[in-house]
């Protein structure tokens, strides 16, 4: 047999390619308010507000829904593994609260506080590569929860469509970041099937000053199927309780574009 059909099971730890570069940390916020903020705003700012003590939100980048939360009264807080996403998230709420946000990893951090409810929106955990870290940080979220406190997250349903066709320059937004500031943002993406992993490659072009400005972001999502979220949470400390298809807590389908993970710390488990 030819030596490429096996694979080596011991093969070197995967890493993850996390850091968003400034120039895309500015343009986020604009970015997806227009294409992300519609489907899953509603959903997470709910469980936000229905829970009365503390939350915190993992891979809060630049605080799509912390803003908003905090503005409500939420205790929450938030960490994040890029200094520049918090940076900006930093820029946008009042200095009094800047001491809710940290720089952290998922799957290290040590907060020495324990949360009432715990999110990552907006596929945080396809930002994690290898399986053991994967299960490092469903565990460290697990020992950050209260007993019986949830853990909700959502990571993309693959579209074999996508995943079978490479796309170069597809549009994914035009228009004004600002009064009179253009902004047009590409994507190229590349998936490997075999690794469950997508290359993606950023492409953004602006104008500042008079000038017109572009530059490029090489990035690398992993993507999962049914079984195996549902196995990787078996193998970790939480529970899953339900796997819905959509932000209205639909059943999952054929046509659901979006996984989304309640997840339970029930100390029956383990
Ligand atoms: C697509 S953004 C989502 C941001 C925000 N939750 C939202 O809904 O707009 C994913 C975020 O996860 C963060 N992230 C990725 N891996 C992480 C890790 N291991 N620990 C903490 N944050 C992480 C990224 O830096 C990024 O800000």
């Amino acid at each position: 047999m030819p030596e490429k059909c096996f694979y080596d099971i011991s093969n070197v730890k995967k890493q993850d390619k996390t850091e968003y570069p400034d120039f895309f940390a500015k343009f986020y916020d604009v970015l997806y308010d227009k294409i992300r903020t519609g489907t899953d705003r509603d959903y997470y700012m709910k469980k936000i507000l229905e829970c009365k003590g503390k939350i915190l939100e993992v891979g809060v980048g630049t605080g799509r829904f912390f803003k908003e939360a905090l503005e409500k009264g939420a205790d929450i807080y938030g960490i994040d593994v890029s200094r520049s996403m918090i940076d900006v998230l930093r820029a946008n709420i009042p200095e009094e609260h800047h001491n809710r946000v940290f720089v952290k990893d998922v799957k290290d951090m040590n907060l020495g506080v324990k949360f009432d409810l715990i999110i990552a929106p907006f596929r945080v955990f396809q930002h994690i590569a290898d399986t053991d870290d994967q299960i490092a940080a469903l565990n460290n979220i697990y020992n950050h929860l209260n007993k019986d406190c949830y853990f909700i997250f959502d990571v993309f349903v693959p579209n074999l469509n996508i995943l079978l066709n490479d796309s170069v320059d597809a549009p994914v937004f035009e228009g004004e970041y600002e009064p009179g500031k253009s902004l047009k943002v590409a994507i190229d993406s590349r998936a490997d099937i075999i690794n469950q992993e997508m290359d993606v490659t950023w492409k953004l072009e602006w104008n500042e000053e008079g000038m017109k400005i572009s530059n490029e972001w090489p990035t690398r999502i992993r993507y999962y199927f049914r079984y195996e979220l549902e196995n990787l949470l078996r193998l970790s400390k939480l529970r899953l309780v339900r796997v819905f298809g959509d932000f209205n807590e639909g059943p999952l389908t054929n046509e659901s574009a979006d996984f989304v993970l309640v997840c339970k710390n029930d100390p029956l488990k383990i």
